[in-house]
């Protein structure tokens, strides 16, 4: 018989938008499971409410562990996820294979491998993001594709987890202030020649509201998708941008 404890997956739980939802699970009472290839940094962590597991994602076998450990959990957090700054027409085989290893092949076989053994009224949320929806990533093309792969696999987990019910929703952030933000800031503004200063408050001047997100922000939404508050959603790809896609 499942326990009445409500138990979570974070993949990424080591830093940014998957570290604060750690933080905010643990607060809504929720046991969590933080997952991240940083065994470093997952040992500074919460003391209470956290068991941590070292995998790197891009490895089949440690993502079979994983799943195998995964008994008794209601909810799963796709965080985990790789950006490299790289012209278009520089892009190797090794970089598009690494970041779709990481951020496609993890997400799906995630979603295949615990998905259908999420407790029933469960919930996945898989972090794709708002470069899934503009033109503006030829500087991050591969990312940019994952994160595409990202809402067609949310679609499909949603529609095979449906019955169980275990509901499936991504999330398409637009800037919110982690380090992989800083990483994208660096990267693209040396290749434009300016600073990351200018460069971030450029994009932010694009963004109706006119700032990025604090990852506890995105926290927020992303437990929003978790919970029952969202009982009749999934398939979904929420944008998180300050009002900048709207589609
Ligand atoms: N920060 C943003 O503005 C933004 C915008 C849109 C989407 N996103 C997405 O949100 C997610 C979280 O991003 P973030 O900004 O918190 O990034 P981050 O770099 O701060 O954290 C990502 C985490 O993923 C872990 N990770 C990377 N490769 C891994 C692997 N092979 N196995 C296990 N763990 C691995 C890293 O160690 C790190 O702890 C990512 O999927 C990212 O693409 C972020």
């Amino acid at each position: 018989m499942a326990s009445t404890q409500r138990k979570a997956i974070v993949t990424g739980a080591a830093s940014g938008i998957g570290r604060a939802t750690m933080e905010r699970l643990i607060a809504e009472g929720v046991e969590v499971l933080a997952v991240d290839i940083d065994g470093e940094r997952l040992k500074n962590r919460p003391s209470s409410g956290c068991e941590v597991f070292v995998a790197d994602l891009a490895d089949p076998a440690q993502r079979v562990k994983l799943a195998a450990a995964a008994n008794d959990f209601d909810y799963l957090v796709n965080a985990a996820g790789l950006l490299r700054v790289k012209p278009i027409l520089e892009v190797t085989v090794e970089d598009w294979r690494t970041i779709q290893t990481v951020n496609a092949e993890a997400v799906f076989f995630l979603c295949q491998q615990i998905g259908p053994r999420l407790n029933p009224g469960g919930a996945i949320v898989n972090l794709s993001s708002s470069a899934a929806k503009l033109a503006t990533s030829v500087d991050v093309a591969p990312y940019a594709a994952s994160k595409t792969t990202i809402l067609s696999i949310t679609r499909s987990f949603a529609y095979a987890l449906a019955d169980r019910p275990v509901r499936v929703n991504a999330i398409c952030p637009g800037i919110v202030e982690t380090e992989m933000q800083e990483r994208f800031l660096e990267g693209v503004a040396r290749r434009r020649g300016v600073t990351a200063a200018e460069l971030d408050a450029q994009r932010k001047k694009a963004v109706p509201l006119g700032r990025g997100a604090s990852a506890a922000e995105c926290a927020g939404l992303i437990w929003f998708l978790l919970s029952d508050e969202s009982a009749y959603m999934t398939g979904q790809a929420i944008n998180f941008t300050g009002g900048l896609v709207n589609w």
